[in-house]
């Protein structure tokens, strides 16, 4: 796919399967984010060489860049080299639209303060219930009736930013993590799109 200047650009972080990426994807090509909103999916970055989304990214045609983390002597040196494969995307006065989609790094406060406003992720829980790992696990041994997943502005506090989209899921008697991990994951399709197509919309009117 080729970039297009004027456009926002969105750079996708992943760590791994990228099925939220790949529903991104979809939605902007059936939803022609390029002339409704301005913007366009220019780049998609791993931390992992073999995450899976990559080639999934690929088939979009879209460009793929691999960091790996472990190549790098700490989480500053890391942070910064992300930030600088993300610069590469900026346009003149349009910094990149950076979503994590199962980029599963913690950034470092200066990484989130350069790109705050912009960096959003996607977490699997009803936010502020379960930050962290293992969250559908851990919901149904709390026992909760409800799960869901949280799209979410960046801040420097892990999975603490401002709430912009939730999804809920029933819990069902008999569910495991796996379980109630795909029937939450299918809504993540629905609305981390959905968020980010109001986002857009946003910085247009703005
Ligand atoms: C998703 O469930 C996402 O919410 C979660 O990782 C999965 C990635 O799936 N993210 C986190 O746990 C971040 N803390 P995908 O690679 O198929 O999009």
């Amino acid at each position: 796919m080729q970039t297009k200047p004027h456009l926002q650009s969105i750079v996708i972080l992943i760590s791994g399967g990228g099925s939220n990426m790949a529903a991104i994807v979809r939605a902007a090509q059936k939803e022609a984010w390029d002339t409704h909103y301005g913007a366009q999916v220019v780049a998609v970055i791993s931390n992992k060489p073999d995450a899976g989304g990559l080639r999934l990214a690929r088939e979009h045609g879209i460009s793929t860049a691999v960091l790996e983390h472990g190549a790098y002597g700490c989480r500053d040196d890391f942070d910064q080299a992300l930030a600088a494969a993300v610069a590469r995307y900026d346009q003149p006065n349009r910094p990149a639209l950076v979503v994590l989609a199962g980029f599963m790094r913690i950034l470092t406060p200066g990484f989130v303060a350069q790109h705050a406003g912009r960096l959003l992720n996607i977490h699997p829980s009803l936010l502020p219930a379960f930050t962290g790992l293992h969250t559908h696990q851990r919901a149904i041994d709390a026992g909760c009736k409800y799960a869901g997943a949280t799209v979410h502005q960046v801040s420097a506090e892990l999975d603490a930013g401002a709430i912009l989209e939730q999804s809920v899921v029933p819990v069902m008697p008999g569910d495991t993590g796996q379980t109630l991990a795909a029937r939450v994951l299918a809504t993540e399709h629905t609305i981390y799109p959905r968020a980010i197509r109001n986002w857009l919309a946003a910085q247009a009117r703005a």
